[in-house]
């Protein structure tokens, strides 16, 4: 039987297809008082299409030749190195994240799926931000197939989104 005490996670998850609506979200999701993390950042293109919507934003990889990178192109923009799966380490850049985006390769083939899963609760229970936006394909397919049951209005909504799908 579910508990109704159960924790529950406020963080909203956003899921893009490529990069282009990975990139695509950031006016529509962050804001002026948005302190952001980037996890994935690579040169940090994103990053800097990021920094004039928010407070802050920190930039990340696993991969120090690309941090380095990322620093020579925008020196005004702090990276740092870390490896998406320590949450820990997040944890220690010692901000409040409330705006988190997830771009790592390997993250966004079907197999992947469950592994996305878990980094996204992992982050929102962990840093508890507003919102995680992850590039990953089948997070976004299986998403829109998940319909959440609050009773006969869910099943209406099904049924026109299917209608719909089917155009
Ligand atoms: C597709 S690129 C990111 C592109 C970047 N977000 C952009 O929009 O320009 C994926 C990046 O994930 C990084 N990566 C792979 N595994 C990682 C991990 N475990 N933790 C952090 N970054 C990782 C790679 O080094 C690579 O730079």
């Amino acid at each position: 039987m579910a508990n109704e005490r159960q924790f529950k996670l406020k963080t909203n998850f956003i899921a893009t297809r490529n990069v282009k609506e990975y990139r695509a979200t950031i006016p529509a999701w962050v804001t002026k008082s948005d302190v952001v993390l980037e996890i994935g950042c690579e040169w940090g293109t994103t990053t800097a299409q990021i920094a004039p919507f928010c407070k802050e934003v920190i930039g990340t990889d696993i991969s120090l030749e690309c941090i380095e990178r990322a620093r020579e192109r925008h020196p005004g923009i702090e990276f740092a190195v870390l490896d998406a799966f320590d949450v820990r380490a997040a944890l220690d850049l010692g901000r409040e994240f409330t705006k988190i985006y997830i771009d790592v390769s390997g993250l966004s083939g079907y197999r992947s799926l469950l592994d996305v899963i878990a980094l996204l609760t992992s982050y929102a229970t962990v840093l508890r931000p507003e919102a995680i936006i992850v590039k990953s394909g089948a997070l976004k397919q299986f998403a829109s197939q998940c319909v959440a049951w609050h009773g006969e209005q869910t099943r209406a909504a099904a049924r026109t989104k299917e209608a719909a799908d089917g155009e």
